[in-house]
């Protein structure tokens, strides 16, 4: 356990990231002692020219929960505020670093005159645009210079860049300035409890050993639905669109950890070079394997031009090119304004040979696994209808979170995240080598929806989005098990 100071600046402190996730995540750290007062200093760095104590009222309508907090949570939030400071100054503005060094510098110098250690962690709550002359200033002017050793790491939120050329000089700037051990690339579906999950599962349950391959499965989904629309981003989201905002970050991360061999251990390095050689591994993505949908009345945000061709919606098959998974869709959906809230993979297996049963027509074996909301893992099976009878009938073993865990809080996704950062564990952070790779599967396909080559099929609020996208996952080979649904327990 490293101790002496450490120095955590989020830079974009008024920002909507900062104040929804950043700052909260780093409360709930706060809450459960992992940011030990008596070494824990937090910078709030923007351009706005406030004082500290404008920018901890800011936020702390983020940390008190909306239905009023008990005393203790009161206190709590007003102890955590105290932490904070606040530094003003540009994104390129040698002042503005220069101020912040030495504000850092000075509780450094006092708790170093104790013991310990200089870790200073950046957290970049940024527009992209900004991040090359941001890491310039913080590595000239404020990287740790403690004689007595520690750290400076820079954490960074996606989009990192809009295609795999953009991305990639975008890397080449930020790696002139640091090494791949000091750059934490966030992808937060890498921080939930069940994306977490999937290693163990897969790797430590002789039940999926030998069922994952192509001999048993006959699909996979990784599906993300919102029931709203972009309220309120529609400017940020309408550059970007559901492929890059979700599937070629979120879904696709969440595609690697499914497909992967197994790693020769849990070093971050061996289960990162794993997933890069499943993204190497996905084959061009095919015209006739794209829907694409956006829904009516997204233009009329006034903040998204009239004749946008972004999408809203996406389904996208990709095929992994290897002896596991050949002829095996991986069928990614993301899509916004739909008629559900929740994220999920399902893997659905083939039908059993020689049936005796007639069954085939019901539902097949599906194994899924509910990232959220109402945290679940629940294998649905056919089972002999209870009753004189024999006849056979769907059901499920269910493995839900809050039935079987209850008690247990289940931790934000930036919550753990940062404390990896602190922890200076990469696992759960995307490589330079992988951000490329997954820029190269989409760039071809994103470069034809910006050219106007490809267009979304309108589709109403609150649907399940566009027919034809539900044409494409059947064609794939998916068999919707009609008259069966898995429904959450309740306590
Ligand atoms: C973000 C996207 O990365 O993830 C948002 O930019 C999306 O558009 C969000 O709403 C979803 O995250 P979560 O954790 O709520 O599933």
């Amino acid at each position: 356990h490293e101790t002496g100071s450490l120095s955590i600046v989020v830079l974009g402190a008024s920002g909507d990231l900062a104040k929804k996730k950043t700052f909260p995540a780093l409360f709930h750290l706060y809450r459960q002692g992992f940011l030990p007062p008596d070494e824990v200093h937090i910078f709030g760095y923007a351009r706005t020219k406030i004082s500290d104590d404008e920018l901890r009222s800011r936020l702390r309508g983020y940390l008190v929960p909306a239905k009023g907090a008990s005393p203790q949570h009161q206190e709590d939030v007003e102890k955590f505020l105290q932490l904070i400071k606040y530094v003003s100054g540009s994104y390129d503005s040698e002042d503005g670093f220069r101020l912040l060094d030495k504000e850092i510098s000075k509780h450094e110098y006092l708790k170093n005159s104790v013991e310990g250690l200089s870790r200073r962690l950046f957290y970049l709550a940024l527009p992209p645009s900004v991040y090359p002359s941001v890491c310039k200033m913080i590595k000239t002017y404020c990287m740790n210079k403690s004689d007595l050793g520690g750290w400076t790491r820079v954490v960074v939120e996606k989009p990192f860049g809009r295609d795999l050329d953009s991305a990639e000089e975008l890397s080449t700037e930020i790696g002139k300035l640091f090494e791949e051990p000091q750059i934490y690339r966030i992808d937060h579906y890498l921080g939930k409890e069940l994306v977490q999950n999937l290693l163990v599962l897969r790797f430590a349950n002789r039940f999926f050993l030998p069922l994952w391959n192509r001999d048993n499965i006959d699909n996979v989904q990784i599906v993300f639905r919102e029931d709203f629309g972009t309220e309120g981003r529609g400017g940020y989201f309408d550059q970007y669109g559901i492929i890059r905002d979700i599937i070629q970050n979120h879904l696709l991360q969440v595609l690697c950890l499914v497909a992967m061999e197994k790693p020769v251990s849990l070093r971050p390095e061996h289960i990162r070079d794993e997933k890069v050689k499943v993204l190497e591994s996905v084959l061009p993505i095919r015209d006739d394997e794209v829907v694409l949908g956006q829904y009516q009345g997204y233009k009329d945000d006034p903040t998204v031009p009239d004749e946008s061709n972004t999408p809203t919606f996406a389904t996208v098959i990709l095929r992994i090119h290897n002896e596991r998974w050949e002829g095996v869709p991986f069928i990614l959906k993301a899509g916004k304004a739909l008629n559900s809230r929740k994220a999920e993979i399902r893997v659905q297996f083939k039908d059993v040979p020689g049936d005796i049963f007639k069954c085939k027509r019901q539902g097949r074996n599906e194994f899924v696994i509910r990232l959220q909301p109402s945290e679940a893992i629940y294998m649905k099976l056919t089972v002999k209808q209870p009753g004189l009878e024999m006849s056979t009938v769907q059901s499920e073993l269910d493995l839900s979170y809050g039935q079987r865990y209850q008690g247990v809080t289940i931790p934000e996704a930036y919550e753990r995240l940062i404390l990896d950062t602190i922890r200076g564990d990469q696992q759960h952070f995307v490589r330079r080598d992988e951000l490329k790779a997954s820029w190269k599967i989409f760039t071809p396909l994103l470069h034809r929806i910006d050219e106007g080559e490809l267009k979304p099929s309108p589709y109403k609020p609150g649907s399940r989005g566009p027919a034809e996208a539900d044409e494409l996952l059947e064609k794939a080979g998916y068999v919707q098990t009609h008259g069966y649904i898995w429904i959450p327990p309740t306590l």
